[in-house]
């Protein structure tokens, strides 16, 4: 049984992949790496970047057993860091540009920070403080995003895919989520840019809805706005919080649809 068949009954594919996952330690990025792994062909190459090195063993290590076609990476970077960022880029171009036979270049960008969300916009007077939470959660996802992108030299037969992992706050401003606001909102815009510039690149912003997660745990307890914070806790105790699972793989069905508009922000509930 190759890799992309389960139980002998072969799944639609993206085909020969080189994918590269950041923030894939836990949450919603491991969830997408267990589902990612089933579409992609033997040969195909998972970077999976977190800072967690133990847990992107662990995970490198399942998808290898279970899918031992697959050439799997784990990268532990700090993406906050210009080491980590270099990194990675190193790995990169290490292990992908050698791929025989791409189809499918697919980078997601879903790492993610809410920084100090028990603060409100006019407690934020440390420049360096901002610029670090941007560094991270804007610059990383642009310059990493980039350096991949000119890694591969266009050529008929790769189709390139750019997913940006956005969130409802890069479009409605909520309050103690001043930095969030911030880098989801520019990060949607700088993907739609890519899309304008870049009409061979298909870029999706995918707000997945609100996950049952670590980030979500943070949201309850520690936002300052207490209206805010009261909103987190009676979505976590009235059910309403999305398993990771259940939205990556409405991320990975988009994905193999490829029907979206490029740049669009494509809403968890929307499809
Ligand atoms: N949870 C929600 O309700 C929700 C809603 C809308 C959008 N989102 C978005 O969905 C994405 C995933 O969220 P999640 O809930 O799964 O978050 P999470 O549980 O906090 O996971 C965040 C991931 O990012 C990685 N990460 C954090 N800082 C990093 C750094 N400096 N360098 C490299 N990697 C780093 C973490 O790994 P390490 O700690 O190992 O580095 C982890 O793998 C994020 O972009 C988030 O904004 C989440």
């Amino acid at each position: 049984m190759e890799a992309g068949d389960t139980a002998g009954k072969r799944q639609p594919s993206l085909g020969k992949a080189a994918c590269i996952l950041t923030g894939a330690s836990r949450g919603f990025g491991r969830s997408l790496a267990l589902l990612l792994a089933p579409r992609l062909e033997a040969g195909s190459v998972l970077i999976l970047v977190a800072r967690s090195q133990g847990a992107l063993a662990e995970l490198e290590a399942e998808l290898q057993c279970s899918f031992p076609g697959l050439k799997v990476n784990s990268v532990p970077a700090d993406l906050s860091t210009e080491d980590g960022l270099q990194l990675v880029r190193r790995v990169v171009q290490d292990k992908l540009p050698g791929v025989a036979d791409l189809e499918w270049l697919l980078i997601i960008n879903n790492a993610g920070s809410v920084g100090d969300i028990s603060k409100s916009f006019v407690d934020f007077t440390s420049p360096a403080e901002v610029n670090s939470y941007l560094a991270f959660n804007v610059t990383s996802a642009l310059c990493l995003t980039s350096s991949i992108l000119n890694a591969f030299p266009e050529h008929p037969g790769l189709c390139k895919t750019v997913v940006n992992i956005s969130s409802l706050c890069a479009l409605k401003p909520f309050k103690s989520w001043t930095l969030y606001c911030i880098g989801k909102a520019s990060r949607d815009i700088m993907f739609q840019v890519l899309a304008l510039e870049k009409p061979d690149v298909r870029v999706v912003n995918y707000a997945p809805g609100p996950l049952d997660t670590e980030m979500q745990q943070l949201a309850r307890t520690k936002s300052g706005d207490p209206e805010v914070r009261q909103q987190f806790l009676n979505m976590k105790y009235s059910e309403q919080l999305l398993d990771c699972n259940v939205s990556a793989q409405k991320l990975v069905n988009l994905l193999l649809e490829d029907t979206f508009s490029s740049g669009a922000h494509i809403d968890f509930y929307e499809i």
